[in-house]
């Protein structure tokens, strides 16, 4: 369906400008990799929730388009405009608002690293980590239900997010949970969860109420090399029966990815020294030295594996952390990535990855890295050279391929990162029509004039 939105005039910018900060600023227009780039002129960096509510009562009048914007991280194109939208950043809503009970209470702009350190100061951790820790919002994370390095550990933010203030599409602020910030309350829908992983189209998250674990007094990393996906299957299995209770995250990379992250960034180290096809990343996080000490050791002998290592301190340990968190950088260096982010059952992810080698040009770069713990792949292809028409080529090669292998398999098209406007066409092969239907019911329900970020998550026809 085609909608016809407003243009933003003298007008609009004076109304806006009375409303809070506007600013000019191309750089909100492009996204972490580079590859969406919107046109908008107008950039809206509101303070407060009541600046927020504001602005969408103003847009959805004038039926002006809005993004909403975090610190602009995502993978999947949802945080810029695909055509001139109004963008709404919340990096000014920065607060803190206390913790208390085990619940934090912060404003959508707090980056998740700034969030992190402030709980650490006071025995607690975000139970939430990723390699964008140093930009992205906690707002976003809401917003994109993110997975990342702890959800093996503490599961998915949506079981952490007791409650939320959001403001909707005609500006009313709707207080979901958030003042009361109880982890326990059966009191009607639980509409919080509606915009938790709803990427920013039906309202725009203004605080966050999180639940929050202690944190580990200890925390060790070990590091395996496996010359089978077999082998990496069986180091799960046995750090989840040996570590058991303070296993915090098991990750994995393959040597092609290895290779990638040690060109890009020369201080990286690998301290096993073999060129073995895989490697695993072993965390545990507990709270007696020994007892965590031995029972990694213990993991060391009863595995199946080439080789291992533990880590003997924290800098040896952030080094090993480097390896797997530098991953993304290093592929997006390379050129235009064709990212996919996959669940799939384990016994048939990798699989995946070496038909996709099969099918590919020579000299394509062809990483499978990820979530081990969580059946959470990552598969990134990148065309040798920069030429666009050798992009469009391999795209051509891999999709719809790889979308219907992951299908066949019952897997999901996008595990963590969201479907934005790079994978909202998939959705439809994703769900079926009576689910389709409601989530326009819905969206239609919430934003009828379909203000917020248009041409994302839904299909383009709906
Ligand atoms: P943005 O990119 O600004 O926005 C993302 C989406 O949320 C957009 O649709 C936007 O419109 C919407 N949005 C943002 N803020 C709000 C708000 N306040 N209210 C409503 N909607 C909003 N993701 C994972 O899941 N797991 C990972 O392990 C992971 N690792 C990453 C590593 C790197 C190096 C990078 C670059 C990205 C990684 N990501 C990962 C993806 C990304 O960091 C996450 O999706 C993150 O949650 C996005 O947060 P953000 O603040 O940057 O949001
Ligand atoms: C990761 O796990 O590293 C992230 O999800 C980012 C990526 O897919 O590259
Ligand atoms: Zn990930």
């Amino acid at each position: 369906m085609k909608r016809f939105y407003s243009a933003v005039g003298a007008s609009d910018m004076a109304a806006l400008r009375s409303i809070c900060e506007v600013v000019d600023d191309p750089s909100y227009n492009v996204d972490w990799m580079r590859k969406w780039k919107g046109r908008s002129s107008v950039v809206v960096r509101p303070r407060t929730t009541e600046e927020v509510s504001a602005v969408l009562k103003y847009c959805n009048q004038r039926q002006l388009p809005i993004v909403p914007q975090g610190g602009n991280t995502g993978l999947v194109g949802g945080s810029v405009p695909v055509k001139d939208e109004i963008i709404l950043s919340t990096r000014r809503m920065d607060s803190i608002n206390g913790l208390r009970d085990g619940v934090v209470k912060v404003e959508a702009g707090v980056i998740l690293e700034n969030l992190d350190s402030y709980l650490k100061d006071q025995g607690f951790a975000a139970p939430l980590d990723l390699g964008a820790k140093g930009s992205c919002t906690i707002g976003g994370n809401a917003a994109t239900n993110a997975g990342g390095l702890r959800f093996l550990r503490y599961g998915s933010l949506r079981g952490s997010i007791v409650g939320l203030e959001v403001a909707t599409a005609d500006g009313t602020v709707l207080d979901a949970g958030y003042s009361t910030g109880l982890r326990k309350d059966n009191t009607g829908y639980p509409i919080h969860e509606l915009f938790i992983g709803s990427e920013g189209t039906l309202g725009v998250i203004t605080k966050i109420a999180l639940a929050v674990p202690a944190s580990s007094a200890v925390v060790n990393a070990a590091l395996f090399s496996c010359e089978s996906f077999n082998q990496v299957r069986g180091v799960l299995a046995t750090a989840r029966r040996t570590c058991a209770e303070i296993l915090s995250a098991c990750e994995f990379f393959d040597s092609e990815a290895r290779r990638c992250v040690l060109e890009y960034e020369p201080g990286t180290t690998d301290p096993l020294g073999d060129d073995a096809a895989f490697r695993v990343l072993v965390e545990t996080s507990g709270s007696h030295a020994t007892h965590d000490r031995e029972k990694l050791e213990g993991l060391l002998t009863d595995l199946d594996v080439l080789d291992g290592v533990i880590a003997p301190d924290a800098t040896k340990a952030a080094q090993l952390w480097r390896l797997r968190e530098g991953i993304s950088d290093a592929m997006t260096s390379r050129g235009y990535v064709h990212k996919y982010d996959l669940s799939l059952p384990l016994e048939h992810m990798y699989d995946l990855v070496t038909q996709t080698r099969d099918r590919v040009p020579p000299n394509t770069t062809v990483a499978g890295y990820g979530h081990l713990g969580d059946s959470n792949l990552h598969l990134n292809v990148v065309a040798a050279g920069d030429d666009e028409n050798a992009n469009y080529e391999l795209a051509a090669v891999l999709e719809p391929w790889i979308f219907d292998r992951v299908l066949e398999l019952n897997g999901s098209i996008s595990a963590e990162h969201g479907l934005g406007q790079s994978k909202n066409s998939l959705l439809s092969r994703a769900k079926s029509p009576a689910m389709l239907a409601l989530m326009r019911k819905l969206k239609h329900t919430m934003d009828p004039r379909h203000i917020l970020n248009p041409y994302k998550v839904l299909p383009p026809s709906i």
